[in-house]
């Protein structure tokens, strides 16, 4: 069993309340409701911590061009404050109240709990959008959620974002990529637009910062507001919640399988602690689910009526699924939530007593000088680890399991997490800014500037993608297509060059493939069965070709979830791709670019895929008994993912759609090519070197 270390009365570990302190203004206001005649929704609301803060939230975005919001997950910010907002007649005469998340679930589940709220009908005055999703009314909606990526998206069509009076920008302390590129703009757009207002607000954020970089463009421009009364300097209002105490507890010695040690700790605090519902960081999809397959399996083993309600939490999860987490466990069941750090701050549970923290996530992290971009599990942040632990004590005192060492924490966890932003492949951020007319990169008001070599190397891929030109614009036509895309620039790329080569019918389908997570469901201890499954689709050319097979045998079932089983397929996967396809169907008819079948000639439809991915073409080593490629490009040393077709079949040149790495860089998605299309595709960074010694 997991050793913990118990903190004895001498060494209590209690969560302070944050960094906080930096109020400067706060007059709450009573709450005034009897609570008669309101709905249960309606008292819960009021009961929320932001509710006693409605008014002075409502004064000071009337009178500051900036207000900040800082405050506790749960306190009602993300639910609230755009209610309160409409409430104050921000959404009156047309216009409407954004409110960005960074996460598309968070999105969602938000919107539908203020839809509820309202009582009114999802994607009427309460709506959202994320990325291929849109469910709102451009007649009705008030309330928009909508994730940062997709707002920046809007700023394509509409520069000055004029359908909004307010933008809120929510959970700003997870500082994506897509937040800061959001912030900096919205800087310059306020200078422009002086009626619009700005809500910053986030669980924690040095909101000195914040309010400094926000000061800025007043004296920066020399411009004075043109309301009188409208204050420039942002202001910054701290929402006072009630936490409780959480008791934390380290482990004794460190474990080398958190995933285990997570699991026992479950299984001891079942049977060891007080009722109370459990919460569980983990990193992803695969080590959730086979966190609650080794939780199911034991419960079941015992033979025992286990008591346990487990439910996973992760952003590819079906709606249906994520709903339930929400929900209150069956009377008598102690609820056990696995998570990703979605529930970190941006999903608030209900009637969590205990945590547990893996103590990692997984994160990107982008080099730009061999060019690889990983999402690898690595150790979070003391900031991070303070926010899951608050997650135990919203309902009463409670307690969190660390499964790692206090000496861990002290000496190992960084005080904050390194923003997203300066550890990113920036070619999709690169192209925006170009799209939207800022040409000084480098020179942009960044809130943490991204570094000069990522910067650099994302213009060198665009300008090989033929994306820019020699003086770092959008060509015309195929800069300002790729552009219009919300896709990864590549796999834009190709697309367009789909069209020319006559396959855009079939290269639509594979773009759709690549752009959710996997279409086959997780294989966790059936790897055999699912792999013969998966080479009935299977074809030499690869895993792209393949998809076309998987995608074609869907529809002939008449999209049947029955087929999708069988197959070991993931149905809700598999009908995003459907949907995600007629997008972008949709998208190419728009930019008048013609949809093509090549009626089977493979060969184009491989082309296309080099024209967007010529730059990760790899060449096997000669005599490598092992599977071993490297890279063309800088002769990084690669092999092909077990999951792909291709594994094993190890052919001489192979072209990869992105790469993973765990214990050796893994290739994944790969598709055989002919090296003279290399050259043929990308003349202006391939070329035939002729061997300087006799070819037999
Ligand atoms: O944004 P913040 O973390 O401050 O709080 P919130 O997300 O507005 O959550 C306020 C309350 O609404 C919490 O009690 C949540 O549990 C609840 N909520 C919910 O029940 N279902 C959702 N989909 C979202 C929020
Ligand atoms: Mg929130």
């Amino acid at each position: 069993m997991t050793q913990f270390w118990r903190p004895g009365a001498e060494r209590p570990q209690i969560l302070d309340d944050e960094e906080g302190g930096v109020l400067f203004y706060s007059a709450p206001q009573s709450s005034s409701s009897s609570g008669f005649g309101y709905s249960i929704l309606e008292r819960l609301r009021k009961r929320l911590p932001v509710y006693k803060y409605k008014t002075a939230i409502q004064f000071l975005v009337e009178n500051h061009a900036t207000t900040i919001v800082v405050g506790e997950t749960g306190s009602g910010k993300t639910t609230q404050i755009p209610q309160f907002l409409r409430e104050a007649g921000w959404a009156e005469g047309g216009r409407m109240i954004a409110c960005t998340q960074p996460r598309r679930l968070a999105v969602q589940s938000v919107a539908s709990r203020v839809a509820e709220e309202m009582d009114v009908k999802l994607g009427e005055e309460v709506g959202y959008a994320i990325r291929f999703e849109n469910v709102t009314n451009p007649d009705t909606t008030k309330i928009k959620f909508l994730t940062d990526g997709v707002l920046l998206r809007e700023m394509m069509d509409d520069p000055l974002l004029t359908k909004y009076s307010i933008i809120i920008v929510d959970e700003a302390h997870e500082r994506s990529i897509s937040t800061d590129m959001l912030l900096g703009l919205l800087k310059k757009i306020q200078r422009r637009r002086s009626e619009l207002r700005l809500v910053i607000s986030s669980a924690t954020i040095d909101a000195k910062t914040m309010s400094t970089f926000f000061t800025g463009s007043k004296k920066h421009q020399g411009l004075e507001a043109k309301d009188d009364k409208l204050n420039m300097t942002p202001a910054i209002l701290s929402v006072e919640g009630k936490s409780f105490t959480v008791e934390i507890h380290y482990l004794e010695e460190p474990v080398s399988d958190y995933l285990q040690a997570a699991v026992s700790t479950v299984l001891s605090i079942h049977s060891q602690e007080a009722p109370g519902d459990i919460l569980v960081f983990l990193t992803g999809q695969d080590d959730i689910d086979a966190a609650v397959q080794l939780l199911t399996e034991d419960t079941r083993s015992h033979g025992k009526n286990s008591g346990l309600s487990i439910l996973p939490l992760y952003s590819g999860l079906p709606r249906g699924d994520q709903e339930l987490v929400f929900s209150n466990s069956p009377r008598g069941k102690r609820k056990v939530v696995i998570a990703t750090n979605i529930a970190e701050t941006s999903l608030t549970l209900e009637g969590i007593v205990y945590v547990i923290d893996s103590g990692f996530s997984k994160q990107k992290f982008f080099n730009p000088i061999s060019d690889i971009e990983n999402l690898v599990v690595a150790p979070i942040s003391k900031a991070s680890a303070r926010q899951r632990a608050g997650r135990a004590g919203r309902v009463r005192p409670g307690k969190c399991f660390r499964l790692y060492t206090e000496d861990h924490y002290v000496t190992q966890m960084a005080v904050e997490g390194v923003p997203e932003m300066q550890r990113s492949n920036l070619v999709s951020l690169v192209i925006q800014l170009k799209a939207l007319g800022i040409d000084n990169i480098l020179g942009f008001d960044w809130l943490a500037p991204p570094s000069p070599e990522a910067m650099i190397r994302a213009l060198e891929v665009l300008y090989s993608l033929g994306v820019l030109d020699d003086d770092a614009k959008l060509t015309t036509p195929i800069g300002f297509q790729v552009a219009e895309i919300p896709l990864d620039p590549m796999i834009s790329k190709m697309v367009i060059s789909s069209c020319s080569l006559g396959c855009s019918e079939e290269i639509l389908t594979i773009a759709a493939v690549l752009s959710v997570q996997s279409i086959w469901m997780s294989a966790r201890g059936a790897q055999k069965e699912s792999d013969e499954l998966k080479r009935r689709f299977a074809v030499a050319e690869g895993d792209h070709i393949s998809f076309l097979n998987v995608y074609k045998g869907f529809l002939q079932s008449g999209k049947s979830s029955k087929w999708c089983s069988q197959n070991f397929l993931n149905y809700q996967t598999m009908k995003k791709v459907v949907e995600i396809r007629g997008q972008l169907c949709r998208l190419l008819n728009r930019l008048g670019l013609t949809l093509k079948s090549c009626e089977g000639d493979i060969k184009a439809v491989r082309k296309a895929v080099i024209a967007g991915f010529f730059a990760n073409a790899c060449r096997l080593e000669a005599y490598s008994v092992n599977g071993m490629y490297k890279t063309v490009r800088t002769s990084q040393e690669v092999y092909i993912h077990p999951s792909s077709i291709l594994h094993r079949v190890n052919p001489k040149w192979v072209v990869y759609h992105s790469l993973v790495s765990t214990d050796k860089h893994y290739m994944r998605n790969v598709i055989a090519i002919n090296p003279s299309w290399l050259t043929e595709a990308a003349p202006h960074f391939y070329h035939f070197q002729k061997p300087n010694y006799p070819v037999s």
